[in-house]
């Protein structure tokens, strides 16, 4: 069997170079661009034929980067390559699973239809699955999904001392319970109503039981950052001391991480979109999550 080729997409070359050096195998070249009128430039600069290959992306800010990868991924076929995977640390889309009202587009199936039908196979970190209970759900070809609940609970021991572990929504108790269970730590979920996109309603219940104890956020995503921001004011109304905020994914709409910290809470996330709040390392979890589901072979 040929070595796998490890490709980035811009922006995710440093995770790509910290997993090639994990799985032991190469990355390969390749150069884009944008042409005046905003349309992609895309050149595989190393020869794929007859190579398994993988392209590195993460998926926020999707609409610009979904595009140009199914082009590469299609290019890297047209080139010969054996089988084309797709490593995305984080998958967008993946919350517009219903139409919750008429006429809605259910984007998450019709961004499962494109990837499936580009790729070979998929691998990606603690998708947001809600509604559906799988990937399988919606994606056809086979996927590897990495959970970061022992890595988030693995930071919490290190760093925070007797933490009470809070989950903003009932959706965050998949992610909650885990965590709080690995660090031996009290865990509750909050009541949360979304009226809209910016607009976010939580009912904190009386945490008087655990006062002593740090606050810890942990949710799957922060992105306007309402849901936290709205949970930090009320705590803080109940007398806590700014908490913690832990997600795995940190896309940060809005300055949201900013106005965070600038309400005195400490942000931390996994570098699943590579962002400066990144203190909890995913790579080792996601090679092996690679490896599984590729069968990896190392350089020659
Ligand atoms: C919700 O379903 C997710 O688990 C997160 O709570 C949500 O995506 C956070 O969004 P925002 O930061 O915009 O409140």
């Amino acid at each position: 069997m040929t070595p796998t080729l490890l490709f980035s997409m811009p922006g995710n070359e440093r995770l790509t170079t910290e997993l090639a050096d994990q799985l032991d195998c190469e990355t390969g070249k390749l150069n884009t661009r944008q042409f005046p009128d905003g349309e992609t430039y895309l050149r595989f600069a190393t020869d794929l034929n007859k190579r398994s290959v993988a392209i590195v992306c993460t998926l926020a800010h999707p609409d610009e980067k979904i595009l140009p990868l199914i082009f590469a991924a299609a290019t890297a076929r047209e080139l010969g390559a054996s089988k084309v995977g797709l490593v995305a640390p984080y998958l967008a889309y993946m919350r517009q699973d219903r139409r919750f009202n008429a006429g809605e587009a259910v984007t998450s199936r019709q961004v499962a239809r494109l990837i499936s039908e580009a790729f070979d196979w998929m691998v990606t970190i603690d998708p947001h699955l809600h509604r559906y209970g799988d990937l399988s759900e919606i994606y056809s070809i086979p996927t590897r999904v990495v959970h970061a609940a022992p890595l988030i609970s693995k930071w919490v021991k290190a760093n925070i001392e007797k933490p009470l572990i809070i989950g903003p929504d009932s959706e965050s108790e998949q992610w909650v319970a885990a965590v709080a269970s690995d660090a031996a730590a009290p865990y509750c979920v909050l009541e949360k109503v979304r009226h809209g996109d910016r607009d976010v309603r939580i009912t904190l219940r009386n945490l008087e039981a655990w006062q002593g104890r740090t606050a810890v956020l942990v949710d799957d995503i922060i992105s306007s950052g309402r849901t936290m921001i709205e949970a930090v004011r009320l705590l803080a109304g109940q007398g806590w001391p700014p908490p913690v905020c832990i997600a795995v994914h940190g896309l940060f709409a809005d300055h949201s991480d900013e106005l965070l910290v600038g309400a005195g809470a400490r942000v931390v996330t996994t570098n699943s979109v590579g962002t400066g709040r990144s203190e909890i390392d995913i790579g080792p979890l996601l090679g092996d999550a690679i490896k599984a589901i590729e069968s990896v072979q190392p350089r020659l």
